[in-house]
């Protein structure tokens, strides 16, 4: 373990190396718990830099068994050695010169699943962001760009196959069963992209001709037995190659593209060029393990990974403080694919919903930091909703601010300009600027300050003339080291609703600059005035979600209720829809909280209904605006003091009412909105049965009977509507006899199938009350549970930390007790699963004050004990 140095890295620090790498040559010799690496390394001083200065590598846990200097043994008073660094001194003034460093490693050894280690009898790397130093001492940088060759040496039995970057050089038989293979990439790249996989695998294999005519050979490799369940992960490939030719002119490079599924891998996936290292769980799926929402997000990572070939390693970052420069472009790239490839307003809610629920407490609490931040002391802790999400809507506002084709101009011109560089953001920014002529200088500040901004919207109406007058605020809260903050360049999309359902349009507007339907915000107060409106509009703000802010304006429910009839743009339909639930819900969580009878008036459920029950929409579009907003976003509404069991019971009654007043319309989706032949998981099909499955909820709720759910369980012959009757069963029947039998029947059928086993540990570890917590101890003695496999602890104790408000939230505070028992012992193996988990605080100062208090205390337990540098970030900053 890395323990806290407390050292912290700062952009304004940032400067080049004194050398520069011409050449990467490595040799492993593979050994599950002694690995040898030898590095070869071609290097020249930088020309102007100090010729006296020694060369620095970077290590980690590392210990030196060798090293030559242009092939002769090296003067032991020219370099020092320690785990975590490498200096050379005496290096010549300008000739290049090689190193030939050897290491060896343990990758057995290796729980933190950071460098080379060993998952399930597969070597695999993962590199990002500072994984190679853990393999050998190295400029481990993102601005150090090389050619690779990698020659990889191992017994042939156990490792049949021996993949790295590049193309594929040759191979052969080598002494005492052992065999070789070389591979070349010829892209110069950072050490992060870098990857090596060898062991035995499956494999599917398909095809693609780009669009010059090259052909490229696809291989997906997964453990023998699951190649069926790679087929969808290979079509979303194609897609994806296809998609990004088509829409951003860009053509794959090599002559193989490869995927590599393991089983222990601490994020999504990793876009090391030409050979992915991806979570199995987002390439496996069939119609019997899969739901819709898997299904979903395989097509989204496979094209996210796919995409960075060009925005992440043909262009890549100059410092990992430039990560949204690759993160939050990528993240917005996976968008429009999946916006293309299904349904754009319902991708684009999902996305929404997402961002609310994850970034804007992120943004709100002590873990705020900018898109672009300007200090860490934990990279790995960057890697954020922040970063990936909130840089992809900062990208979509450029889209917004210039159109589409200029956007188009900008993004040809960045990667004309950019190719085979480490870039910043201020590049990438340049080529908009350069692409349009308009000055996106006010418009930075989204990389630069942190907090979600509020914009809060006064409207005056004047029929004698006309006009509609709006007296627009935006303030941007202080987050941690940024106190005062500057306006901000806001783009409002934004339509005035009439009231026979047409889109006024002004004869002038006053006061800021109007392209198309968005309005450009960028001072503190505009008054905003609009001529030649025939009558009272209603106002429907941010449409499509053109701004990732907070808007304040005081709605009238008749107006939200036009709103949600007559929009054009579906995504603000559902954002009426959502609104006008709001106050319900607040209310009646206000309610329980002081003791009160919840009183519910369900006239806001009509334009509700009426979605649902309207066949011009599409049936996913309909299941989203019967979905209310979560416990969660409830109290981020409430804004403070909250009662997590007190915003369930609120929202449990409005759930109620609704079921109560739609029991018809309810009855017919569910009888109706039935599977036409067998499962196809594409997107019209997943919408129909997300609008049952919507359906089978608040029937189950109004009826208050577990029969209808056992028997959707019993009926089901897909993972969607499995897992979802057992959700409704567990959360809303946990002691039913229907639902032990449902759990123990799930378990017995899928025991062989982890994957799936993970769905049965997340359903019960998300159960409300105060019951989730011995449950979940008692699924840690499970014999399908393994403490060191990262998905079993996300789907057990991060469903639980993250997804339980009241489970977690008990008001004796055993469950933050319990978190910060398993945050200590995790650590220990995987600071970075650690850390991650450690984040489901981030709210505690807006709980009521005996369970922040809780709260508080067992973070100090933390904090008390010795750490690893991720965690220790994570718990100072949370507890300033
Ligand atoms: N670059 C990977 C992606 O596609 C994620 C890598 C995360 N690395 C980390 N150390 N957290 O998003
Ligand atoms: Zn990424």
């Amino acid at each position: 373990m890395r323990t806290d140095t407390g050292r912290i890295i700062h952009l304004a620090d940032y400067r080049p190396t004194d050398f520069v790498l011409e050449r990467v040559d490595l040799t492993f010799e593979l050994d599950p718990e002694a690995t040898k690496v030898e590095a070869r390394l071609i290097f020249h001083r930088r020309e102007g830099t100090d010729p006296a200065a020694p060369l620095v590598l970077d290590g980690d846990e590392l210990t030196l068994s060798g090293l030559l200097f242009d092939q002769m043994e090296m003067a032991r008073e020219r370099y020092t050695a320690t785990p975590d660094t490498l200096v050379v001194r005496d290096l010549p003034e300008s000739s290049p010169f090689e190193l030939t460093i050897t290491t060896v490693i343990n990758p057995q050894a290796n729980s933190q699943l950071m460098g080379l280690y060993r998952s399930s009898g597969i070597y695999c790397t993962q590199c990002e962001a500072e994984g190679f130093r853990r393999i050998t001492y190295f400029p481990d940088r993102p601005d150090v760009l090389a050619p690779y060759t990698v020659t990889i040496i191992a017994d042939k039995a156990a490792n049949p196959l021996l993949l790295s970057n590049g193309n594929y050089l040759g191979g052969g038989n080598f002494d005492e069963g052992r065999h070789f293979a070389a591979w070349f990439d010829p892209h110069p790249k950072p050490a992060y992209l870098f990857a090596l996989v060898a062991g035995d695998l499956g494999v599917v294999e398909d095809k693609f001709t780009t669009m010059s005519g090259r052909e490229v050979a696809l291989k997906i490799y997964v453990e023998h037995g699951k190649e069926p369940r790679a087929a969808y992960a290979m079509d979303a490939l194609k897609r994806s190659m296809k998609w990004d030719e088509e829409v951003f002119g860009r053509e794959y490079d090599l002559d193989i593209f490869m995927i590599v599924a393991v089983s222990d891998f601490n994020m999504g996936a990793m876009e090391n060029k030409g050979l992915n290292v991806f979570n199995d769980k987002y390439v496996l799926a069939d119609p019997e393990t899969a739901t819709d929402a898997d299904y979903a997000n395989i097509e989204a990572i496979i094209a996210h990974e796919y995409f960075h070939n060009w925005t992440g390693n043909r262009i890549t970052c100059r410092d990992w403080f430039q990560l949204c420069l690759k993160e939050g472009l990528t993240v917005f790239r996976d968008h429009e694919f999946s916006a293309d490839q299904r349904s754009r307003p319902v991708k684009r809610i999902a996305e929404v919903r997402h961002l609310r629920s994850e970034q804007f407490p992120e943004d709100a609490g002590p873990l705020a930091h900018p898109v672009r931040p300007d200090k860490y002391r934990e990279i790995n802790n960057f890697y954020t909703t922040t970063v990936y999400e909130k840089g992809s809507e900062v990208t979509r506002m450029i889209a917004t601010i210039l159109g589409r084709d200029l956007f188009k101009k900008g993004m040809d011109l960045y990667f004309e300009r950019h190719d085979g560089e480490a870039a910043t953001v201020e590049d990438f920014v340049r080529c908009f600027e350069a692409a349009s002529g308009r000055d996106l200088g006010q418009f930075s500040l989204w990389y630069n300050q942190a907090g979600t901004p509020h914009v809060s919207v006064a409207a005056a109406y004047d029929a004698a003339g006309k006009t509609l007058t709006l007296e627009i605020g935006q303030t941007v809260p202080p987050t941690p080291g940024q106190a005062d903050k500057k306006p901000m360049h806001i783009p409002l999309d934004l339509a005035l609703v009439l009231e026979d359902g047409t889109i006024a349009a002004p004869t002038s507007v006053e006061g800021a600059e109007m392209t198309g339907s968005v309005l450009h915000l960028k001072e503190a107060r505009h008054k905003v005035i609009f001529t030649g409106i025939p009558s009272r509009p209603a106002l429907s703000l941010n449409r499509s979600f053109s701004a990732p802010v907070v808007v304040r304006y005081d709605q009238k429910p008749a107006d939200l209720a036009l709103i949600a009839r007559h929009e054009t743009d579906l995504f603000s339909r559902w954002q009426a829809i959502t609104d006008l639930a709001l106050p319900a819900l607040k209310d009646a969580a206000r309610a329980a909280r002081k003791g009160e009878a919840i009183q519910i008036d369900v006239t806001f459920a009509d334009a509700l209904l009426a979605v649902a029950a309207d066949p011009a929409l599409e049936p996913a579009f309909r299941a989203q605006a019967l979905t209310l907003p979560s416990e969660a976003d409830i109290a981020r509404e409430l804004g403070g003091d909250n009662d997590p069991d007190a915003i369930h019971a609120g929202r449990e009654a409005v759930l109620t009412a609704i079921a109560r007043t739609g029991a018809e319309t309810f009855g017919s989706l569910y009888d109706t909105m039935t599977p036409d032949g067998g499962y196809s998981p594409d997107a019209a099909s997943a919408g129909r049965r997300a609008l049952r499955n919507a359906a089978l909820l608040y029937r189950t709720i109004a009826a208050d009977t577990p029969a209808l759910a056992a028997e959707a369980f019993a009926k089901a012959d897909n993972m969607t509507d499995l897992a979802q009757a057992l959700t409704v069963l567990a959360h809303r029947f946990p002691e039913a006899p229907e639902t032990h039998a449902a759990l123990a029947a799930f378990e017995a059928r899928f025991a062989e199938n982890a994957l799936v086993i993970d769905k049965w540990f997340q359903i019960q570890a998300t159960i409300p009350g105060d019951g989730a917590l011995a449950r979940v101890m008692r699924l840690k003695g499970n014999r399908h549970f393994n403490e060191n496999n990262p998905n079993r602890v996300r789907s057990l104790v991060g469903a639980f930390v993250f997804s339980n408000p009241t489970g977690f939230n008990r008001a004796d505070g055993a469950g933050y007790r319990f978190l910060s028992e398993e945050i200590l012992r995790i650590d220990a193996k995987n600071p970075q699963l650690a850390a991650r988990l450690l984040t489901s605080m981030r709210s505690w100062r807006q709980l009521e004050p005996a369970r922040a208090e809780l709260a508080r205390t067992a973070l100090v337990r933390v904090e008390r004990e010795v750490l690893s540098n991720d965690v220790r970030d994570i718990v100072d900053r949370t507890l300033k």
